[in-house]
This record gives structure tokens, sequence and C-alpha cells, in this order.
């Protein structure tokens, strides 16, 4: 695993940093494999990358229709809601990428949320062509990071930490009195990079013990991408860094904490 963080002035430059990322690693794959799978993130953080995806230069850099688009988690909501993480994706990315709908692969949220993570992780699987118990590999997930260390639909002392065979579960989270779908750990481990976009003076503390504070996943998920089989690459801006102890440059010279094991 290798664990790279670059730190932005501006939330803008994170976004810019965060778009150039996204284009070379799908780049790379789709030249490699022919096609590449990327899972959204879904929250707020993301709105402005997707939106910056869409336009130029960005929305010819990639051939997008040779991307299998998924989501890392999603919530229990209508395709149509405003909470919809599909929705964010719709609105931003495909109103203008427009990729073939046989690409994109919704979490199908009008189900039972057991039977919608079943079925999801049958969609992955039948994608990538992997049975179990292997484990597919994504050429990119995207996640942001909420002000308590969780990633995804992983919410500090939920179930889901603890899943180790399946990809995808309904993860029941307390805090948020509903049950969220989620990719699990092992699957987000396996994934050949991971991009996590973390922008706000509020996210400030979780940045700090996710990147410099004693292992501990079940308090702070984002520490589980410390057992990340592929590339880790952490863009913040100045606000999201501004307690870290250590120093990270623009290009990520400096290795965290983190990778000291
Ligand atoms: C979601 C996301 C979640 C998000 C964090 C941060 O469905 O909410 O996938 O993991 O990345 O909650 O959310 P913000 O970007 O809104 O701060």
């Amino acid at each position: 695993m290798t664990c790279r963080v670059q730190v932005s002035e501006t939330t803008e430059e994170a976004v810019r940093q965060a778009a150039d990322a996204i284009v070379r690693i799908l780049r790379d794959a789709i030249e490699e494999r022919g096609w590449t799978s990327l899972a959204l993130a879904g929250g707020r953080t993301p709105r402005p990358l997707y939106l910056q995806l869409a336009q130029p230069p960005y929305r010819t850099a990639v051939q997008w229709e040779r991307v299998e688009w998924f989501w890392s988690d999603e919530r229990p909501v209508p395709p149509d809601h405003p909470d919809s993480n599909y929705r964010l994706a719709a609105e931003t990315l495909f109103a203008e990428l427009a990729p073939p709908a046989s690409r994109i692969h919704r979490i199908l949220t009008e189900l039972d949320p057991r039977e919608a993570a079943c079925r999801y992780e049958a969609t992955i699987r039948s994608v990538f062509r992997v049975g179990p118990p292997a484990i597919p590999r994504f050429d990119l997930i995207l996640l942001g990071m909420g002000a308590d260390g969780h990633i995804a639909s992983l919410f500090p002392g939920t179930a889901a930490l603890e899943e180790q065979d399946r990809l995808v579960v309904a993860n029941e989270v307390p805090q948020l009195q509903t049950t969220r779908l989620t990719f699990t750990p092992p699957l987000l481990r396996a994934a050949r990079a991971i991009l996590v976009l973390v922008t706000g003076e509020e996210k400030a503390p979780a940045v700090r013990d996710a990147l410099e504070g004693p292992l501990d996943p079940q308090r702070l998920p984002a520490h589980l991408l410390r057992q990340a089989e592929g590339q880790v690459l952490w863009i913040l801006d100045r606000a999201a860094a501004s307690q870290l102890a250590g120093h990270y440059g623009r290009r990520g010279s400096s290795q965290p904490s983190a990778d000291r094991g």
C-alpha cells in the first residue's frame, strides 16, 4: 500500500487536483484493460468535483463510455430524492457525460436494504466476472470522510466494520437512525486506488486522527485505509489539513504516520 497526502491552498484547487488524479487513474486503466471501474462517493463534498469532471478539459480527457459506474454507498431513498448519491451523480456527471445506461450500476434502493445489498454484490461480481471468494478490485474508489471519521457508510461502532466476507451490506447506523448500503472493508481494501477528498475546517480533527492517530478502525473507520492493498491518495484543502502535525507537500512527498504502521 502506498499512501500519499496532497494539501491544496483552496477547496477549488483540491477539486482540480482530485479531477486530475481521477483522469490519470482512469486513463491508465482503460489503456491497460480497455475498460475501468469507478465507485463514486456521495455527500456534499464531491458535487464540485463531479461538476468539474463534466466540464472541459476533463469531459474529453477520458473515454467515459468505457467506465463502469458504481457507488461506494447509498442512502435508503429513491433515486430522485435530494439525498440520493445516485441523483448527485446523475445531475452533475451523467447529465453532461451521458454514459451508456448499461454501464451505470445504481444501487436499487427501492428494494429491501438487505436484498439491495445482495443484488448489488451480484452485479459487481457479474461486471468484474469475479466469483467468490475472490474480491473484485476497483480501479478507483472515491471516498469522502465524515467529521466522525466514517468512510462510505462505515460509521464508528457499526456492524459493517466487522464484515470480512461480503462485498456490500445493509448497515444499521444508529447515529442516523437509518440503514445505509455500503461497500465493506474487504472490497475497499482490495481497490487498486482509493481517492479521499476532504475539505473544510470541520473535518480537520478527523483528518488528523485518520492520518496521525493510533490505529482504531472501530472508533475511526478511515483507519481501514491503512490496510488498503493499493494506492491511497488523500486530497485535502488547507482548512481540512489545518490540524495535521506532519508536513505534507502539494505532491504528497511526506508519508503520513499511517504509512509507518
Ligand atoms: C454519504 C457519503 C459519505 C460522505 C461523508 C462526508 O453517502 O454521505 O458517501 O461517506 O463521504 O459523509 O460527507 P460530506 O461530503 O457531505 O461532508
